[in-house]
């Protein structure tokens, strides 16, 4: 990889014995559960990208239009100058928009998917110098110190509805935290997917492809990989359904059969249709997400929706 002068990598990918951990406690609890942040291996961060492409998943595409048509609203808002840090930056495109119109002064992308992150913060120094980069790869649910602009106003990006990953109690939580991380006068910017029809909602987490499927199973395939593990893929099946009393997706891997797994030496049986509960999607109303906001301690400045509702863009303030 060539290296940028005006970017660097720090370098807090957790490490593999906490993969162990993670997935040896969720197989043995009583309903099993992986944490979605482990999708997110070199593969699994390459087959989002895929998945950001289907004709079915509306999200990507329609916070990617919003931010062509109002990222100078977004902009003059927000004010030249800025240190812009972003969780769970993935590609980085969207923040290219955002970049453009803001000029930040510097970039603080945090992903914990290392390749993903390198290659788009590489690009991004390469396009945007000076503009300082600095890449830290680590689980933004653990961060414990950032390398903060001391000088610049603070904003926050949080795209890609990634909060409806969390669930509202977390959110809440994550939200008061990265208001401190912000400090005084500082904002973030946080892409919310909306409630909607649950016919569209269902078929954008249940592609004709197979690709969220892939997505998904590419979980066991990487505990194979990474954590000796010997789950046979073909004997597990993706579901994806929206709960609306809950306003989520829910992601399951479904046994087809009774079966008995070993991952890192522990044995682990399935009943079969038994399911391991892999990823939540929230989503929220404008005034629900607003009064969210407003519970971890931001004022709620805008918000930016696309003409038919489906996504929301809110601009909080410290
Ligand atoms: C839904 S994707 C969104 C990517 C991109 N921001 C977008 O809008 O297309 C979630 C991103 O967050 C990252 N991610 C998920 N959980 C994470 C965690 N706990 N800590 C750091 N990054 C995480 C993933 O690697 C991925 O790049």
């Amino acid at each position: 990889m060539t290296l940028s002068p005006n970017w660097q990598l720090i370098d807090r990918e957790p490490a593999r014995d906490s993969f162990r951990d993670d997935v040896l406690q969720g197989l043995s609890a009583i309903t099993k559960t992986l944490p979605p942040k482990y999708f997110y291996d070199a593969r699994g961060s390459e087959l989002f990208e895929l998945i950001c492409d289907l004709p079915e998943y509306y999200p990507t595409r329609t916070e990617l239009a919003m931010m062509r048509g109002h990222v100078a609203e977004m902009a003059a808002a927000l004010g030249d100058g800025c240190a812009l840090i972003e969780f769970g930056s993935g590609s980085g495109i969207k923040t290219e928009i955002l970049i453009g119109a803001m000029r930040p002064v510097s970039y603080l992308p945090v992903d914990i998917s290392r390749d993903a992150l390198c290659t788009s913060a590489q690009r991004i120094a390469l396009r945007h110098a000076p503009l300082q980069v600095t890449a830290v790869c680590a689980d933004y649910m653990r961060l414990d110190e950032l390398p903060l602009d001391a000088g610049a106003r603070r904003v926050i990006y949080f795209p890609g509805s990634t909060i409806g990953n969390l669930t509202p109690e977390e959110a809440l939580d994550f939200l008061a935290r990265s208001r401190r991380i912000a400090g005084r006068g500082g904002a973030m910017l946080v892409g919310v997917d909306l409630k909607k029809d649950p016919v569209l909602l269902n078929a954008a987490y249940n592609d004709t492809q197979g690709v969220t499927a892939a997505f998904n199973l590419n979980l066991l395939a990487r505990i194979n990989r990474e954590l000796e593990g010997n789950f046979d893929l073909a004997r597990f099946r993706h579901i994806a359904v929206y709960y609306e009393k809950l306003s989520r997706i829910e992601m399951h891997l479904e046994s087809l059969v009774a079966q008995e797994v070993t991952v890192a030496g522990r044995r682990f049986e399935f009943a079969a249709g038994e399911r391991i509960h892999t990823e939540n999607s929230c989503k929220y109303g404008i005034d629900e997400f607003a009064a969210l906001a407003r519970r971890a301690g931001f004022a709620h400045r805008a918000v930016w929706t696309d003409p038919q509702q489906y996504f929301a863009v809110h601009l909080l303030e410290v």
